[in-house]
């Protein structure tokens, strides 16, 4: 099967690609969501099939689980796993501190709960999710259904008394039906442009009833790969920025997203 690449495919598999260099025989393993992460999961997989790398995974989605086992890759709950030594993820946004927003897939809750219970955790990503200020994906916010309207409404007024212009919740849809998290609960995206004072705006939301969870992740991650079209990846931590570069094998690329798609 033959495949037309983006950019931002190569990026996001050259960024998987360097990931591999993380994990080592015998880690537990925590699985993240999104199309980053898919191409992480096969080459993991391969790994698992070909060199008979032993690790133990969990995973943050349903949607993730099914693909890690479809692959042969052994996914057990976050009680049998019993610690996390490294999660590796994508995310909608980074910036230079390494805050994120996540959800975009909608499997925020999960997401954050294996981030929180992680040793480490690497964030695989394409340029595009680098910014100066977090904002301007729209912030998905989990919450209950039960009051949707008040929660919509109590939401937008503490958004507003924190500055921000006329803030509205999108109820987040899917095939004309409201999308529900893995856990059932909906999810409203806030459009805010430029976020500021992360570490408040996060307290504020996650203090109103009916608030599930939120996508920013403070303090969570530790390196950012951010892969290029050309077979660069910039790798961020703690502040420094260091690079490395691969070849971009298009067959290789067509194989894994052959597995991604299941054909
Ligand atoms: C899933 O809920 C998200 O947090 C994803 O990790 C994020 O949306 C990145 O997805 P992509 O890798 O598909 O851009």
């Amino acid at each position: 099967m033959s495949f037309d690449f983006s950019n931002s495919e190569k990026a996001k598999y050259i960024s998987a690609k360097h990931a591999l260099g993380s994990i080592k025989n015998g880690m537990r393993v925590g699985l993240g969501t999104g199309s980053t992460a898919s191409w992480f999961i096969v080459f993991l997989a391969e790994l698992v099939r070909k060199d008979g790398l032993q690790i133990l995974a969990t995973s943050t989605s349903t949607q993730t689980k099914s693909l890690a086992e479809s692959l042969g890759i052994k996914v057990v709950s976050l009680k049998e796993i019993n610690g996390i030594d490294l999660t590796v993820d994508g995310a909608d946004e980074f910036d230079d501190q390494l805050n994120l927003i996540k959800g975009g897939g909608g499997a925020l809750l999960q997401e954050k709960i294996v981030a929180a219970a992680s040793s480490k955790m690497i964030v695989i990503a394409d340029e595009a999710k680098r910014v100066n200020t977090l904002g301007k994906f729209p912030l998905p916010i989990e919450i209950v259904p039960f009051g949707v309207e008040t929660i919509e409404r109590n939401l937008s007024q503490l958004l507003t008394s924190l500055g921000y212009e006329k803030p509205k919740g999108v109820l987040r849809k899917k095939f004309n039906e409201v999308f529900l998290t893995d856990e059932g609960h909906y999810i409203l995206d806030y459009k805010l442009s430029r976020m500021n004072k992360v570490e408040d705006l996060a307290l504020n939301i996650n203090n109103l009833p009916g608030v599930v969870e939120h996508g920013i992740f403070i303090g969570l991650c530790d390196e950012v790969f951010v892969g290029k079209s050309n077979g660069v990846v910039d790798v961020y931590s703690n502040k420094t920025k260091a690079s490395v570069s691969y070849k971009i094998d298009l067959d290789e690329m067509s194989f894994i997203k052959s597995m991604i798609e299941g054909k």
